[in-house]
């Protein structure tokens, strides 16, 4: 299999959860990826707006997330419970790539998307040697997902004022990076 697995630490306090598996999307992940991509509470500080047929789902696997150059399902026990991505720039910007990162809401609060950020941070910038940043743009009211890179250690840089248009509203985003100088691997 192509991805990147962290077995060593098990989620502390959760017995159910143990391994987690990064992996390339197939279309047969369909049903796993409607239950967190139809869900407004997930979809709720994303770009995307929520799915409301299997077919548009189906069009996003086929279409963006198999070709993505990464863009990985965050597997427990081989099922996509959410997903990682890291979409790089080209040109004057290529030193840099923009973290993206869903996992469905019954998932939430156990350490999943920490560990899998803290996954990407220790193989990224070996596997993609012209990256010098990782960087990571969440909205002000975001705060779970602000405490996911304090704790997979980017640095709080600053706040993007009135930055972008969110489910309609103009937001101020707060901008995180990990340099490819200051990470630490697991
Ligand atoms: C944000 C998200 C990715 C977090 O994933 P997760 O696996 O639940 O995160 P973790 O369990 O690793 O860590 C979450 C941390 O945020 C904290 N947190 C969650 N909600 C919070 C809130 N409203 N206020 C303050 N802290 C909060 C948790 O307590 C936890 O911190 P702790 O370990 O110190 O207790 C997940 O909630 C999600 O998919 N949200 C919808 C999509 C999204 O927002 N994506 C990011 C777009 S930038």
């Amino acid at each position: 299999m192509d991805g990147i697995s962290s077995r060593s630490e098990a989620i502390e306090g959760d017995n159910e959860i143990s391994d987690i598996i990064l992996r390339p999307f197939e279309l047969s992940d369909i049903d796993d990826f409607m239950v967190w991509a139809t869900d407004d509470e997930v979809s709720r500080f994303c770009i995307w707006d929520t799915y409301t047929s299997r077919e548009q789902a189906l069009s996003y696997i086929q279409d963006i997330a198999i070709p993505h150059p990464w863009l990985k399902a965050i597997c427990l026990e081989n099922r996509p419970v959410g997903a990682i991505s890291v979409t790089p720039n080209s040109g004057i910007d290529g030193c840099r790539g923009e973290l993206g990162y869903v996992l469905a809401h019954q998932y939430w609060g156990k350490g999943i998307v920490t560990r899998a950020v803290k996954m990407v941070a220790s193989t990224i910038f070996m596997e993609r040697p012209h990256l010098r940043r990782l960087e990571a743009l969440v909205d002000v009211d975001n705060l779970g997902s602000q405490r996911v890179l304090d704790k997979a250690g980017f640095q709080r840089e600053g706040v993007l004022r009135n930055y972008l248009i969110l489910k309609g509203r103009c937001r101020d985003m707060v901008m995180f990076s990990l340099l490819s100088t200051n990470h630490q691997s697991d």
